[in-house]
């Protein structure tokens, strides 16, 4: 069983999921933690009925982003975390952090990675034209959007589509690929090869 922190700044559906998953069993890890950098971040209410601790910590209470992130790794270290998962997380992490957890703090993205990366993505593909979008789960480094990439899910845009359309139809892609790929990496089949990941292939015994 691996100890998972998931981290969030808003509503909280990929979060939902992903303990769902877990109270199901179908991911070997419980979810230990849920840290958020917004007070008002409906994602919290949503962890404490579920009996989760949760932390809100506020860039505003410290001096830098980094005496930031070490407040959020010494709550980690609190829980003994096998792996961060960010979900709706809109902060990007310092070396400091990255470094703490190598190859342990994952992202979703909802866009084909490296396309659009950043704020409003599914808006960036759509005003951009694109024929095919969807969402990517990354490990995360001190860029934006810009880690290794684990596992996409794509969706066709059709012409009837609108922005909120393709985002509904990409969240509901997210809410399949996230708690896939978490359940991945609790059984410890992502190996991380020089540029890309390969997916272990399930034990047949
Ligand atoms: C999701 O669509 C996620 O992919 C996106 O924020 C939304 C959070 O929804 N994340 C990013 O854009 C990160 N760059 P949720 O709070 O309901 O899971």
């Amino acid at each position: 069983m691996k100890n998972l922190a998931i981290m969030v700044s808003g509503r909280g559906s990929n979060m939902v999921n992903i303990v769902e998953e877990t109270k199901k069993g179908n991911i070997k890890g419980r979810v230990k933690v849920v840290i958020s950098n917004k007070a008002d971040a409906p994602a919290l209410e949503k962890a404490k009925a579920y009996g989760i601790d949760t932390y809100t910590v506020l860039q505003s209470d410290f001096s830098s982003k980094s005496e930031y992130d070490k407040k959020v790794i010494e709550i980690l270290k609190g829980y003994d975390i096998d792996l961060v998962v960010l979900a709706g997380y809109m902060k990007l992490l310092t070396k400091e952090f990255v470094d703490a957890y190598p190859n342990r703090i994952v992202n979703i993205h909802p866009a084909l990675l490296p396309s659009f990366r950043g704020l409003d993505a599914q808006k960036q593909a759509f005003d951009f034209g694109v024929k095919i979008a969807g969402c990517t789960v990354h490990f995360v480094d001190e860029g934006m959007d810009t880690g290794k990439i684990i596992a996409q899910r794509a969706v066709i845009v059709d012409e009837e589509d609108t922005v909120e359309s393709l985002t509904e139809k990409i969240l509901k892609e997210e809410h399949k690929l996230y708690p896939y790929v978490v359940k991945l990496l609790c059984e410890d089949r992502v190996i991380v090869e020089e540029n890309k990941i390969r997916i272990k292939e399930e034990d047949s015994h």
